[in-house]
């Protein structure tokens, strides 16, 4: 069974989650990174893992275009969706409601919030601004889970 996993950005907390995805599936697992530009063709693989960072209460554009332009493709294969951030609770999965398209969401087997990492030293005053307001920290902060991540996959691929 060839797996796909599709992502943007490839620094943090994406990365970090990509990076144990790829782990953790050994070498049935391949890697694709939509901030490249290029587009991938979806035939051969039956599974596709999806994810990417919240900023702004927004999926990078490049996740959403690429899940509208393959939608069709998608809800025929066994599909995983991701993302990292920050918000919990009820703030988290309606993040995870809005990066995705509400027919993919309903398809997927698996969904999963990973959590995220806050750097404070590498990100502009601009941004410090920002995520003072949004995540409410002063701090670099990381929340992210490895177990999270071996649930998702757990759920992903029972069956
Ligand atoms: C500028 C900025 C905006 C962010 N906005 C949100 C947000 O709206 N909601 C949220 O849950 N997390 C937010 N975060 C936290 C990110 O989701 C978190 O850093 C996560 O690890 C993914 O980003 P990374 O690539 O920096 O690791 C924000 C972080 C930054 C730096």
């Amino acid at each position: 069974m060839r797996i796909v996993v599709i992502y943007a950005s490839a620094q943090g907390c994406p990365g970090k989650s990509v990076a144990l995805i790829r782990r953790l599936l050994g070498d049935n697992c391949e890697t694709f990174n939509l901030d490249s530009g290029a587009d991938i063709d979806l035939n051969g693989y039956e599974t596709v893992i999806i994810g990417g960072p919240i900023r702004f209460g927004r999926m990078p554009a490049s996740v959403q275009r690429f899940c509208q332009n393959h939608l069709a493709a998608l809800l025929q294969r066994r599909v995983g969706l991701f993302i990292c951030s920050m918000q919990g609770g009820g703030a988290a999965l309606q993040e995870l409601q809005q990066a995705f398209p509400s027919e993919l969401l309903a398809h997927a087997r698996a969904t999963g919030i990973f959590g995220g990492e806050i750097h404070l030293e590498r990100i502009s005053f601009i941004e410090r601004f920002i995520v003072r307001a949004v995540v409410r920290t002063e701090y670099s902060v990381t929340t992210f889970s490895e177990e999270r991540v071996s649930r998702f996959l757990r759920q992903l691929l029972a069956g």
